[in-house]
């Protein structure tokens, strides 16, 4: 079968590493993919918003199954469009419709679904024009520090934890008023703050059954000892420690089984990736936010640690047969640390050489690349994350290193990674 791939990141290298090993693919396209997707298979020069390229491009290459990365493509109806054209709508496309990518598409939508179907989470309010004094006043009385989140996609910068009720009011009259992140914020979850530690879960629905793959805790601020602005991440590791049987099976039946059978009560085909961000306070699970992809970084330990084969899974997704499987996991730790470019989050160079590419990594690791791309004389940065490098040990520790000794051996001008990924698991 040939396989389309959707997407430009370290999430989708991991993928497309992980498709091109199945026997039941012939070949692989990725849309626009970066340097390191050439491995393993055809970059082709489409965005992901470009349904119509993408349905032509699909009936010219006899695609049999399309996959989604990244979460724009489906919140803006990529399913919806080949559902409703006959000539594409025998193609599986992996990922929720339009109604349901709303869990990551709409903060509000996934308030009250949670609420619908009694899964915890934080205490919240939603406001925007309408009740706008009602939502200061909410915000006057509101214990400390207090979370404002845009409703809609704002490219992962649209949660702000206020410390101060002024800065929260300022914050929350710039979103609504203000116009912070666009139509984004139109509309504002005010949210109770929740004191934890996160971890993300990640559930593979075919509407009806569900597996949950290897769960993984990613680190998101820039700089060592969780510290600085946050990025898209800088590292993951997979297993987690204290995701341990009596706390992952509290997130089972507390969380992914409502969340299942209520996008099936609500009549919400969702075929696709279920990426649940949880945080732990107590004992407890608490669902952060939901989102309708897999996350980057961690799906470049995840991948990496799942011995089934993965168009297999998608098949089973398709033909919602996946009642009939089990995840395998490999028992085996995986890390992978993030090499970003000098100066991100905030402004940095593009198109910079890189060197040390075509080092010989072992058997247990592996180079992801992020933003890269192939040029005549080489392989340049050309985005803010370059790299992830992800190794398997038996432990944290051992893992990490061995990412960092081949990260040692990678140059280009700026690099810069976390070396304490896992840091409070050494
Ligand atoms: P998001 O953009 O939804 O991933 O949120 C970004 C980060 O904000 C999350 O990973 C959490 O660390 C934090 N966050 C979001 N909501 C809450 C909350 N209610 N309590 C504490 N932290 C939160
Ligand atoms: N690593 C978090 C995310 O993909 O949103």
């Amino acid at each position: 079968m040939n396989i389309l791939l959707l997407g430009s990141g370290g999430r989708e290298h991991a993928l497309a590493w992980k498709l091109a090993q199945s026997s039941h693919c012939s070949a692989l396209y990725i849309a626009p993919g970066n340097a390191g997707t050439t491995q393993c298979g055809t970059n082709v020069d489409l965005s992901p918003l470009d349904f119509e390229g993408i349905g032509k491009f699909c009936g010219r290459e006899d695609i049999g199954m399309v996959v989604v990365g990244p979460e724009e493509p489906l919140v803006k109806g990529i399913v919806d469009f080949f559902q409703a054209d006959a000539g594409l709508r025998q193609i599986p496309v992996i990922g929720p419709s339009a109604s349901g990518a709303r869990l990551e598409g709409s903060k509000a939508f996934s308030k009250k679904f949670m609420e619908r179907h009694a899964i915890p989470t934080a205490v919240y309010r939603e406001f925007d024009s309408d009740n706008f004094a009602e939502g200061i006043a909410y915000l006057q009385q509101h214990p400390l520090p207090v979370v404002l989140k845009a409703d809609g996609l704002a490219a992962g910068k649209g949660v702000i934890i206020c410390q101060s009720t002024i800065e929260a009011i300022a914050e929350f009259e710039l979103m609504i008023q203000g116009s912070k992140f666009g139509e984004a914020s139109s509309k504002v979850v005010v949210e109770e703050f929740l004191s934890g530690i996160e971890l993300s879960i990640f559930v593979l629905s075919d509407g009806k059954h569900f597996l949950t793959l290897p769960e993984a805790k990613d680190y998101k601020r820039v700089g060592e000892g969780d510290k600085g602005p946050n990025t898209g991440g800088m590292g993951a590791v997979s297993p987690v420690p204290f995701a341990d049987a009596t706390f992952m099976d509290k997130v089972t039946q507390r969380i992914i089984i409502p969340t299942v059978k209520g996008l099936e009560e609500e009549n919400i085909d969702y075929r696709g990736f279920i990426f649940i961000g949880v945080i732990k306070v107590g004992e407890d699970p608490f669902v952060i936010e939901y989102n309708c992809r897999l996350g980057d970084p961690e799906t470049e330990v995840v991948m990496p640690r799942m011995k089934n084969d993965l168009v297999e899974l998608f098949l089973a997704v398709a033909g919602q047969r996946l009642d009939g499987i089990t995840i395998e996991p490999d028992e085996r730790t995986c890390c992978t640390v993030v090499a970003v470019s000098g100066g991100y989050p905030g402004s940095y160079e593009k198109g910079l050489p890189i060197s040390g590419l075509d080092q010989d990594t072992g058997a247990d690791s592996l180079i992801f690349h992020a933003g890269t791309r192939g040029e005549s004389n080489g392989i340049l940065t050309s985005g803010g994350r370059v790299l992830c490098v992800s190794s398997f040990a038996e432990t944290v520790y051992e893992a990490v290193d061995k990412s960092r000794d081949i990260l040692e051996k990678i140059y280009y001008e700026g690099i810069y990674y976390r070396r304490d990924i896992g840091y409070e698991f050494l």
